[in-house]
Protein backbone atom coordinates (compact mmCIF):
# COMPACT_ATOMS: atom_id res chain seq x y z
CA UNK A 1 0.00 0.00 0.00
CA UNK A 2 1.76 3.42 -1.45
CA UNK A 3 0.79 6.85 -0.16
CA UNK A 4 2.48 9.50 -2.28
CA UNK A 5 3.31 13.05 -1.48
CA UNK A 6 4.28 14.99 -4.20
CA UNK A 7 6.05 18.22 -3.01
CA UNK A 8 7.67 21.38 -4.84
CA UNK A 9 10.87 21.96 -3.08
CA UNK A 10 13.19 19.55 -1.00
CA UNK A 11 12.40 21.76 2.32
CA UNK A 12 8.62 20.99 1.93
CA UNK A 13 9.59 17.11 1.44
CA UNK A 14 12.11 17.41 4.45
CA UNK A 15 9.96 18.58 6.48
CA UNK A 16 7.08 15.67 5.39
CA UNK A 17 9.71 12.46 5.53
CA UNK A 18 10.60 14.37 9.08
CA UNK A 19 6.84 14.13 10.06
CA UNK A 20 6.71 10.67 9.29
CA UNK A 21 9.83 9.90 11.19
CA UNK A 22 8.75 11.17 14.07
CA UNK A 23 4.88 10.02 14.32
CA UNK A 24 6.55 6.37 13.66
CA UNK A 25 8.51 7.18 16.70
CA UNK A 26 5.88 8.37 19.08
CA UNK A 27 4.19 5.47 18.13
CA UNK A 28 6.75 2.89 19.35
CA UNK A 29 7.86 5.01 21.94
CA UNK A 30 4.72 4.56 23.83
CA UNK A 31 5.20 1.43 23.77
CA UNK A 32 8.11 -0.16 25.38
CA UNK A 33 11.54 -0.27 23.47
CA UNK A 34 13.53 1.59 21.08
CA UNK A 35 12.67 3.05 17.64
CA UNK A 36 14.27 1.59 15.36
CA UNK A 37 15.41 3.77 12.55
CA UNK A 38 16.72 2.30 8.93
CA UNK A 39 18.93 5.28 7.78
CA UNK A 40 20.25 6.15 4.05
CA UNK A 41 23.21 7.85 2.99
CA UNK A 42 23.33 10.55 -0.21
CA UNK A 43 21.62 13.52 -1.28
CA UNK A 44 18.35 12.82 -1.42
CA UNK A 45 17.60 12.51 2.47
CA UNK A 46 19.34 15.77 3.31
CA UNK A 47 16.39 17.63 4.12
CA UNK A 48 15.00 15.62 5.82
CA UNK A 49 17.33 14.88 8.01
CA UNK A 50 17.91 18.64 8.72
CA UNK A 51 13.83 18.81 9.51
CA UNK A 52 14.00 16.38 11.18
CA UNK A 53 16.73 17.72 13.69
CA UNK A 54 14.65 20.90 14.51
CA UNK A 55 11.63 18.55 14.63
CA UNK A 56 13.01 15.98 17.12
CA UNK A 57 13.47 18.53 19.41
CA UNK A 58 9.67 19.78 19.56
CA UNK A 59 8.49 16.49 20.28
CA UNK A 60 7.91 13.91 22.94
CA UNK A 61 10.50 11.39 21.18
CA UNK A 62 13.33 10.56 23.34
CA UNK A 63 16.46 10.39 21.18
CA UNK A 64 18.01 7.99 23.68
CA UNK A 65 15.96 5.61 22.83
CA UNK A 66 16.22 5.46 18.86
CA UNK A 67 18.40 3.06 17.28
CA UNK A 68 19.84 3.76 13.70
CA UNK A 69 21.63 1.28 11.04
CA UNK A 70 22.12 2.60 7.77
CA UNK A 71 21.48 0.82 4.82
CA UNK A 72 25.10 0.18 3.33
CA UNK A 73 28.80 1.04 3.83
CA UNK A 74 31.77 0.80 1.11
CA UNK A 75 34.16 -2.03 1.76
CA UNK A 76 37.09 -0.50 0.04
CA UNK A 77 37.62 2.28 1.64
CA UNK A 78 39.25 3.67 4.94
CA UNK A 79 36.71 4.05 8.15
CA UNK A 80 37.98 7.37 8.53
CA UNK A 81 37.63 8.72 5.48
CA UNK A 82 35.39 11.54 5.20
CA UNK A 83 33.17 9.93 2.69
CA UNK A 84 33.15 6.33 4.51
CA UNK A 85 29.24 6.02 5.37
CA UNK A 86 30.23 5.41 9.16
CA UNK A 87 31.65 9.26 8.63
CA UNK A 88 28.50 10.75 6.31
CA UNK A 89 26.12 9.38 9.19
CA UNK A 90 27.88 10.71 11.92
CA UNK A 91 28.23 13.97 10.21
CA UNK A 92 24.78 14.35 8.88
CA UNK A 93 22.49 12.07 11.28
CA UNK A 94 23.72 11.33 14.62
CA UNK A 95 25.23 14.34 16.13
CA UNK A 96 22.73 16.76 14.44
CA UNK A 97 19.96 14.77 15.79
CA UNK A 98 21.91 13.83 19.09
CA UNK A 99 21.91 10.29 18.69
CA UNK A 100 23.89 7.73 21.06
CA UNK A 101 26.71 6.78 19.04
CA UNK A 102 26.84 3.68 20.59
CA UNK A 103 22.93 3.12 19.28
CA UNK A 104 23.92 3.82 15.22
CA UNK A 105 25.08 1.05 13.37
CA UNK A 106 26.74 0.95 10.24
CA UNK A 107 27.64 -2.42 8.18
CA UNK A 108 31.33 -3.78 8.85
CA UNK A 109 31.60 -1.49 11.46
CA UNK A 110 32.43 -4.17 13.63
CA UNK A 111 35.16 -6.06 11.95
CA UNK A 112 35.40 -6.10 7.68
CA UNK A 113 35.33 -10.10 7.94
CA UNK A 114 33.23 -12.78 6.19
CA UNK A 115 30.69 -12.85 8.73
CA UNK A 116 30.37 -9.06 9.14
CA UNK A 117 27.00 -8.83 6.91
CA UNK A 118 25.55 -11.72 8.99
CA UNK A 119 26.56 -10.13 12.23
CA UNK A 120 24.33 -6.98 10.78
CA UNK A 121 21.71 -8.90 10.05
CA UNK A 122 21.37 -10.60 13.30
CA UNK A 123 22.40 -7.04 15.39
CA UNK A 124 18.70 -5.82 13.23
CA UNK A 125 16.92 -8.71 14.50
CA UNK A 126 18.50 -7.96 17.88
CA UNK A 127 16.69 -4.70 17.69
CA UNK A 128 13.53 -6.13 17.02
CA UNK A 129 13.59 -5.11 13.26
CA UNK A 130 12.97 -1.75 12.09
CA UNK A 131 10.53 0.44 12.45
CA UNK A 132 11.16 2.72 9.59
CA UNK A 133 13.15 2.83 6.68
CA UNK A 134 14.48 5.70 4.52
CA UNK A 135 15.51 5.10 1.22
CA UNK A 136 16.65 7.02 -1.46
CA UNK A 137 16.80 5.64 -5.13
CA UNK A 138 19.48 4.97 -7.59
CA UNK A 139 18.87 6.38 -11.57
CA UNK A 140 19.28 2.57 -11.98
CA UNK A 141 16.42 1.39 -9.69
CA UNK A 142 18.55 0.49 -6.76
CA UNK A 143 17.49 0.47 -3.29
CA UNK A 144 20.43 0.15 -0.56
CA UNK A 145 23.17 -0.85 -2.90
CA UNK A 146 21.12 -3.90 -3.95
CA UNK A 147 22.52 -3.25 -8.22
CA UNK A 148 19.81 -4.61 -11.04
CA UNK A 149 19.64 -7.82 -11.01
CA UNK A 150 20.03 -8.36 -6.91
CA UNK A 151 17.74 -11.44 -5.79
CA UNK A 152 14.06 -9.93 -4.69
CA UNK A 153 15.11 -12.15 -1.25
CA UNK A 154 18.65 -10.87 -1.05
CA UNK A 155 19.73 -10.42 2.76
CA UNK A 156 22.66 -8.16 3.90
CA UNK A 157 25.65 -9.02 1.95
CA UNK A 158 29.22 -7.75 -0.07
CA UNK A 159 28.24 -6.67 -3.22
CA UNK A 160 30.03 -4.51 -6.28
CA UNK A 161 28.35 -1.26 -6.89
CA UNK A 162 27.11 -0.76 -10.89
CA UNK A 163 29.28 1.58 -13.20
CA UNK A 164 26.57 3.83 -13.17
CA UNK A 165 26.47 4.06 -9.32
CA UNK A 166 30.22 4.43 -9.06
CA UNK A 167 30.16 7.37 -12.04
CA UNK A 168 26.71 8.64 -9.55
CA UNK A 169 28.61 8.73 -6.78
CA UNK A 170 32.17 10.16 -7.93
CA UNK A 171 30.80 13.86 -7.24
CA UNK A 172 31.63 12.72 -3.47
CA UNK A 173 35.39 11.74 -4.21
CA UNK A 174 38.14 13.38 -6.16
CA UNK A 175 38.79 11.07 -9.14
CA UNK A 176 36.36 8.37 -10.84
CA UNK A 177 39.04 5.98 -9.72
CA UNK A 178 38.86 6.52 -5.78
CA UNK A 179 35.10 5.88 -5.98
CA UNK A 180 35.04 2.35 -3.97
CA UNK A 181 33.95 -0.71 -6.37
CA UNK A 182 32.45 -2.86 -3.27
CA UNK A 183 29.86 -2.46 -0.21
CA UNK A 184 28.20 -4.37 1.97
CA UNK A 185 24.63 -3.51 1.89
CA UNK A 186 21.31 -4.57 3.29
CA UNK A 187 19.57 -7.09 0.80
CA UNK A 188 15.69 -6.47 -0.56
CA UNK A 189 14.66 -9.19 1.57
CA UNK A 190 16.52 -7.44 5.21
CA UNK A 191 14.59 -3.87 3.49
CA UNK A 192 11.17 -5.71 2.92
CA UNK A 193 11.14 -6.64 6.64
CA UNK A 194 10.95 -3.21 7.75
CA UNK A 195 7.75 -2.34 9.03
CA UNK A 196 7.46 0.77 7.19
CA UNK A 197 9.34 2.47 4.19
CA UNK A 198 10.08 6.05 3.21
CA UNK A 199 11.43 6.34 -0.05
CA UNK A 200 12.25 9.79 -1.01
CA UNK A 201 13.41 10.76 -4.74
CA UNK A 202 13.69 14.27 -6.07
CA UNK A 203 14.61 15.02 -9.41
CA UNK A 204 14.35 14.28 -13.36
CA UNK A 205 16.97 12.17 -12.94
CA UNK A 206 14.98 9.82 -10.63
CA UNK A 207 11.54 9.86 -12.70
CA UNK A 208 12.23 6.89 -14.27
CA UNK A 209 13.57 4.98 -11.98
CA UNK A 210 10.39 5.75 -9.81
CA UNK A 211 8.09 5.92 -12.20
CA UNK A 212 9.54 1.80 -12.87
CA UNK A 213 9.74 1.43 -9.21
CA UNK A 214 5.84 1.80 -8.45
CA UNK A 215 4.56 1.26 -11.59
CA UNK A 216 6.81 -1.63 -13.79
CA UNK A 217 6.79 -4.89 -13.28
CA UNK A 218 8.22 -6.53 -10.22
CA UNK A 219 11.24 -7.28 -11.50
CA UNK A 220 15.09 -7.77 -10.24
CA UNK A 221 15.83 -5.51 -13.22
CA UNK A 222 14.62 -2.58 -11.02
CA UNK A 223 15.20 -3.48 -7.51
CA UNK A 224 13.23 -0.78 -5.79
CA UNK A 225 10.00 -2.81 -7.34
CA UNK A 226 10.07 -4.92 -4.91
CA UNK A 227 8.50 -2.28 -2.42
CA UNK A 228 5.11 -2.51 -4.45
CA UNK A 229 5.00 -5.61 -2.41
CA UNK A 230 5.30 -4.07 0.92
CA UNK A 231 2.60 -3.03 2.94
CA UNK A 232 3.02 0.05 4.54
CA UNK A 233 5.08 2.52 1.65
CA UNK A 234 5.55 6.63 2.52
CA UNK A 235 6.82 8.23 -0.65
CA UNK A 236 8.05 11.50 -0.86
CA UNK A 237 9.02 13.23 -4.94
CA UNK A 238 8.88 16.28 -5.75
CA UNK A 239 7.23 16.83 -9.24
CA UNK A 240 10.14 16.14 -11.42
CA UNK A 241 10.58 12.67 -9.52
CA UNK A 242 7.08 11.93 -10.03
CA UNK A 243 6.29 13.32 -13.44
CA UNK A 244 6.25 9.69 -15.41
CA UNK A 245 4.29 8.78 -12.93
CA UNK A 246 0.72 7.58 -14.60
CA UNK A 247 -1.24 5.83 -12.01
CA UNK A 248 -0.42 7.57 -8.78
CA UNK A 249 -4.67 8.88 -8.64
CA UNK A 250 -5.17 5.38 -8.05
CA UNK A 251 -2.80 4.56 -5.30
CA UNK A 252 -4.22 4.12 -1.42
CA UNK A 253 -3.68 7.91 -0.54
CA UNK A 254 -2.48 11.08 -2.94
CA UNK A 255 -1.42 13.78 -1.10
CA UNK A 256 -0.94 17.02 -2.67
C1 LIG B 1 22.62 5.33 0.24
C2 LIG B 1 21.97 4.34 -0.60
C3 LIG B 1 21.68 4.59 -2.05
C4 LIG B 1 21.17 6.00 -2.33
C5 LIG B 1 20.93 6.18 -3.83
C6 LIG B 1 20.51 7.60 -4.16
O1 LIG B 1 22.75 4.84 1.57
O2 LIG B 1 21.69 3.30 -0.14
O3 LIG B 1 20.74 3.66 -2.50
O4 LIG B 1 19.98 6.22 -1.63
O5 LIG B 1 22.10 5.87 -4.53
O6 LIG B 1 21.57 8.46 -3.89
P1 LIG B 1 21.38 10.03 -3.91
O7 LIG B 1 20.44 10.36 -2.84
O8 LIG B 1 22.75 10.59 -3.63
O9 LIG B 1 20.86 10.38 -5.25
Amino acid sequence: MTSLYVVDTLAEGGQIGAEEIVEAAVRCQRVEGDFVLGVSTGSTPGSTWRALAGRLGESSVDTGRIQAFALDEYLDIEADHPESYRAVVRRQITLPLGLNPEKVRCPGDDGRDLQAPQRYEQAIRDAGGIDLQVLGIGRNGHIAFNEPGSSLASRCRVAALAEQTRQDNSRFFSSQEEVPRYCITQGIGTIMQARQLLLIAYGTAKAEALAAALEGPITAAVPASAIQLHPDVVVVADRSAASLLVHSANYSALRL
